[in-house]
């Protein structure tokens, strides 16, 4: 049943559903999260068998503010602290030590919590109505199957789950793909996950330098090589290669999103879609492109490789991960 998230009626509805311990489908700047209030292990577990994802794999914590992640973060260092100044409300994500006790389900057993606080002002009118009821934590994850695409709309939500699942809409997601992460609970800062805020936005904001995961680092579903996937066959191509591939023999049902225009060039694929020149554009339609491209029956889709730019890495490293869920013909 989805909700317009523009109606304060709907919006503590879903605050309600939410307290008493059921999921709702929720929207952030990102992408739509599936939720359940942290602080009770019985509803974080809906979360995992409606997504059929592995119970050992952390949530994120989604609060409304540095006070309500202090509810669950046993302390957040002067980095954080810095972090959260810079970029709170928005789109990244903190790892930090987590209060014993709290929470131990969504960590998924972790003694760390990831946390974030999201800037969607439905997000935050839902939170809100939650604090109001007593609740200062959502884990969300994305509003998909496992392994799938993420979603950046309502609909997208409702086609994943069972009619009977609460989604409050709050229209197509601006960022369009999930939060940085970083993790400040080990004394450095350590990117786990890309997403739209760059290592260089990041250092000047922490006063540090970021460093890539070592072997230590907890295992993440949103890092496995193969995920982010739609049913059609990825191929992340440059822009040469795509070039000659196109020259050739095309499979039917081959999609093309690429950033060059290649009208002219031997066969025209029946699907294409552009893909925008700027990072941020690109992140914002790249999830809805994958899934609609699903939908009009594509059985390939062949994408030109981002450039090599800092402002690219989130938009690169779903890609690599769509194109590396199908092992290459
Ligand atoms: O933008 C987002 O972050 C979206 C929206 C809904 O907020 N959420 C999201 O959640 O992407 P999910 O569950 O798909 O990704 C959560 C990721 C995990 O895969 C893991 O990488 C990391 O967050 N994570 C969470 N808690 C962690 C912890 N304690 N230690 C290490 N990584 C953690
Ligand atoms: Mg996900």
């Amino acid at each position: 049943m989805v909700l317009d998230g523009r109606s304060p009626e709907a919006v503590r509805e879903t605050a309600r559903v939410l307290a008493a311990g059921e999921l709702a489908g929720v929207p952030t700047e990102t992408v739509y999260g599936l939720a359940a209030r942290a602080d009770r292990d019985e509803a974080v577990a809906k979360i995992f068998s409606a997504k059929g994802r592995p119970s050992d794999h952390p949530l994120i914590v989604h609060v409304l503010d540095e006070q309500g992640a202090r509810v669950f973060a046993q302390d957040l260092p002067p980095v954080a602290h810095r972090l959260i100044e810079a970029f709170w409300p928005g789109p990244l994500t903190l790892i930090v030590r987590r209060v014993p006790g709290i929470a131990a389900a969504a960590a998924g057993g972790q003694d760390s919590v990831g946390l974030r606080c999201p800037s969607h002002p439905v997000f935050r009118a839902l939170m809100a109505e939650c604090r109001a009821l007593g609740v200062e934590g959502l884990a969300a994850p994305s509003a998909n199957r496992f392994g799938r695409v993420s979603p950046t709309t309502a609909a997208h939500v409702a086609s994943e789950f069972e009619p009977g699942l609460t989604v409050l809409d709050g229209g197509p997601c601006e960022v369009g793909i999930e939060s940085t992460i970083v993790d400040v609970s080990r004394g450095g800062l350590v990117l786990l996950r890309p997403g739209v805020l760059t290592p260089a936005q990041l250092e000047a904001a922490a006063g540090m330098a970021l460093h890539a995961p070592d072997a230590q680092a907890p295992r993440a579903s949103g890092t496995l090589a193969a995920h982010y996937a739609p049913h059609a066959t990825v191929r992340l191509m440059s822009t040469d290669a795509l070039r000659e591939a196109l020259a050739g023999e095309c499979p039917a049902g081959l999609a093309v999103y690429s950033r060059t225009s290649f009208a002219g060039t031997g066969a025209a694929p029946a699907l294409q879609r552009a893909m925008p020149a700027h990072a941020r554009a690109a992140a914002r339609q790249l999830f809805a492109v994958l899934r609609e491209l699903d939908a009009a029956g594509a059985t390939e889709i062949w994408i030109e490789a981002p450039p090599q730019e800092a402002a690219w890495d989130g938009v690169r490293d779903r890609l690599s991960r769509a194109a590396a869920a199908f092992s290459p013909r």
